[in-house]
């Protein structure tokens, strides 16, 4: 096989992002060879340092040798010492915006072996892709302020829904779903009370669908969703949804499959104009960095992620296949393993997999 090389940025970030890319690294170098894909990682220092040291978070000369990159592995950003919104909105939605992330992707599911919150549920009855919207809604920054710092202070924060942008993300939706084995699509939104936007998600959704006659589609507003993620798990298979109420139930998601160090994500340009990112859903975690005590999971998994993204299905599926392995093993050996010793036992079982 001849072998392709892909150019890949890493931004471990801050905290604990670069001691879990380090094994999410380790992962994807153990796999990579058998697949002919050879990996030209180039390493970005992002982050609350860099803040500190130069007062930047996304130099534009930065953003333009992102550009150049195939896919882009983030840690994560943040720190207790960082105005809380510089790093979130001058880095990661940056990233999101000027590369077209306009699909979120967020896998739920629950693997045999890790314990759930939820009492009766196995792990067949939670196996869900939900698919935030990534581009615009409330997190678009449109809005503004007035009178700050007065009685009378106005704040407008508004949310964006563009007829190009909603139907992108239910056309990748609906693919999704096509391509799953239950065919079923849940639009998530508050369409009773947020009636214009919730019009043209509703608009979109039958349109698109119309095209799909095979997907079964749903609705639920999102309130009720956050109820059927804890007494129905099993009603959801895709989910698509608007950016905020995405960002709400795959945190809700991760809780109820296992905790957010087994919480994966991507943030897609599908066409691949753009390079795609690939992250834990977690943050940096400043209370255990430094300590080897992160779980690298949710890296791997992002791992696997991207693999596929690339176009490495069997790559992805051998990564999650050894995941799904220690995730078994942990269930019953119940010892504590350093953040790089679960990167290595998954990084074996992926090279015993030949
Ligand atoms: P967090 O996800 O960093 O931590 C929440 C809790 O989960 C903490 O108790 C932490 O120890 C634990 N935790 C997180 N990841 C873990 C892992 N892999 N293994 C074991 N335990 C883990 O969220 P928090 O505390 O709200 O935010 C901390 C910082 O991270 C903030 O500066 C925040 O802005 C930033 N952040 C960055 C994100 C990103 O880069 N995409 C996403 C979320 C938060
Ligand atoms: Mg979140």
């Amino acid at each position: 096989m001849s072998a392709r090389t892909v150019k890949l940025a890493v931004i471990p970030g801050d905290g604990i992002g670069p001691e879990v890319v380090a094994e999410g690294l380790k992962v994807l170098s153990t796999v990579a060879p058998a697949h002919g894909l050879a990996l030209d990682t180039t390493e970005y220092e992002l982050g609350a340092k860099r803040w500190h040291a130069t007062g930047e978070t996304l130099p534009d000369a930065v953003e333009e040798e992102l550009r150049g990159q195939e896919a882009i592995l983030l840690g994560a950003v943040g720190d207790p010492t960082v105005p809380s919104g510089v790093l979130e909105r001058g880095l990661l939605l940056r990233l999101r915006f000027s590369f077209a992330h306009y699909v979120n992707l967020r896998p739920v599911r629950l693997y045999p072996g890790v314990r759930t919150p939820l009492a009766g549920v196995a792990p067949e009855d939670i196996d869900m892709l939900v698919v935030r919207e990534g581009t615009e809604g409330p997190y678009a920054g449109a809005g503004g302020v007035l009178r700050k710092g007065t009685p009378g202070e106005i704040a407008t924060q508004d949310s964006v829904n563009t007829r190009f942008g909603v139907e992108r993300v239910v056309r990748y939706a609906f693919a999704k779903a096509a391509e799953r084995p239950r065919k079923k699509l849940t639009l998530v939104h508050k369409d009773n009370v947020l009636t214009f936007a919730g019009e043209l998600w509703q608009r979109v959704v039958r349109e698109v669908g119309a095209e799909y006659p095979q997907v079964t589609t749903d609705y639920l507003h999102v309130d009720a969703a956050t109820m059927f993620f804890v007494t129905q798990p099993e009603r959801f298979d895709v989910v698509v949804t608007d950016n905020l109420f995405g960002d709400i139930i795959t945190d809700l998601g991760a809780a109820v499959a296992g905790g957010i160090g087994l919480a994966s994500s991507g943030n897609v340009n599908p066409e691949a104009e753009f390079p795609s990112m690939f992250e834990p859903v977690h943050g940096s975690a400043p209370d255990i960095a430094g300590q080897g005590k992160a779980d690298p999971t949710a890296t791997i998994l992002s791992v696997a992620l991207l693999l596929e993204h690339l176009g490495y299905a069997k790559a992805a599926a051998q990564v999650e296949t050894a995941v799904a392995e220690d995730l078994r093993a942990r269930a019953d050996s119940g010892a504590v393993r350093s953040t790089s010793q679960i990167g290595d036992d998954i990084a074996r079982r992926v090279a015993e997999q030949g």
